[in-house]
């Protein structure tokens, strides 16, 4: 009868074929959903900082410009975070209105009067081995919002993109506006060594 069709070992190794199968299948859809998972963390990342400080009071409400603070934007590779002693240039005078602002700010002076640095927290970190200067792309005319978003509409700044290979590459592939100044009527560099040095 058909019972009898095949031999056990054949028997075995069906059920060991189908036993590593369904482990394939399993590993995989958790594999699958963690590297998914992990881009999706990627492109909303918005961890807590030490201080609650809110580019949206102070970008937004209060109007200072962005390169006030990140000023080496402009002519650097980082775009640099303000010091405490650059915060106080302001907050030896400003303590504060609302019960709010006087309790964020009270962790910033406690910060100052024990000399210790603020360590923020990273949104956004390229791995090693990609070469980024903001330099050129601020001379290049691109505003801060193209690759960071509205941050001063955010309480809390949010990774609004991947910064993965590709995203850099879907900017760099764009022809120039046609109103382009003369230097800049080539595209972006796409070859490999233009971001891996
Ligand atoms: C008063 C100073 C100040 C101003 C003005 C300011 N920032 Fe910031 N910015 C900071 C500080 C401090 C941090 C670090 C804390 C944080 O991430 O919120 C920061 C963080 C950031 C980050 C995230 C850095 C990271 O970890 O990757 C971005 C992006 C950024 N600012 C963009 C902007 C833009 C765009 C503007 C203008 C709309 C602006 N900032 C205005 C002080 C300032
Ligand atoms: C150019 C001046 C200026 C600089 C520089 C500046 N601040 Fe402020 N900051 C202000 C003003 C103005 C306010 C509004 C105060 C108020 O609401 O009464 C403020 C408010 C704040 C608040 C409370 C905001 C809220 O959510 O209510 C925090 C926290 C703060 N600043 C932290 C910082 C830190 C940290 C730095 C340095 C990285 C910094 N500030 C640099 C002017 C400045
Ligand atoms: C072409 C895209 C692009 C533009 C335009 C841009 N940034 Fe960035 N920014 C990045 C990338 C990518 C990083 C991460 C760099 C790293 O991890 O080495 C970053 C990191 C930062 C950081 C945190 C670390 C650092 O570099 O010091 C701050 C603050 C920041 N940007 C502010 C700004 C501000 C302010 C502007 C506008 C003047 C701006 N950026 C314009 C892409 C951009
Ligand atoms: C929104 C558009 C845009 C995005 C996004 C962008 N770039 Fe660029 N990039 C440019 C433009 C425009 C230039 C040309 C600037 C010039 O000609 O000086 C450029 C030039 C460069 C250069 C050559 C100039 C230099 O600094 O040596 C490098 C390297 C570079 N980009 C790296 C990156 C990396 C890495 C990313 C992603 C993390 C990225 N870019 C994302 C628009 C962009
Ligand atoms: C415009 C900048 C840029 C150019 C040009 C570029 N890369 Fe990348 N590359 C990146 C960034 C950004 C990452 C992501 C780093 C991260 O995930 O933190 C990356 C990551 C990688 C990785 C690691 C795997 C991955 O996908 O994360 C490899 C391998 C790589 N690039 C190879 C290449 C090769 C080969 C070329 C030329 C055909 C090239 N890259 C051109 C920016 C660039």
């Amino acid at each position: 009868m058909a019972r009898n069709m095949f031999t056990r070992t054949f028997d075995r190794r069906v059920r060991l074929l189908f036993k590593t199968l369904g482990f394939a299948a399993l590993f995989g859809g958790v594999f699958g959903t963690y590297a998914l998972w992990g881009a999706n963390q990627e492109t909303g990342y918005e961890p807590e900082q030490p201080i609650m400080f809110s580019h949206k009071v102070m970008a937004g409400t209060h109007e200072i410009e962005c390169l006030y603070c990140h000023g080496n934007a402009e002519i650097g590779a980082h775009a640099g975070i303000p010091t405490v002693s650059e915060c106080m240039k302001c907050h030896d005078e400003v303590k504060g209105r609302t019960a709010q602002s006087k309790e964020r700010i009270a962790v910033l002076l406690e910060h100052w009067e024990e000399k210790k640095e603020i360590r923020w927290v990273k949104v956004h970190d390229l791995a090693d081995f990609v070469y980024f200067n903001h330099s050129r792309h601020v001379a290049a005319g691109l505003d801060c919002t193209e690759c960071h978003g509205d941050v001063k509409t955010m309480d809390r700044v949010k990774r609004v993109h991947s910064l993965k290979m590709g995203w850099c590459l879907d900017c760099h592939k764009q022809d120039p506006p046609e109103d382009a100044p003369p230097h800049q009527d080539t595209r972006a560099p796409i070859h490999c060594s233009a971001c891996h040095r």
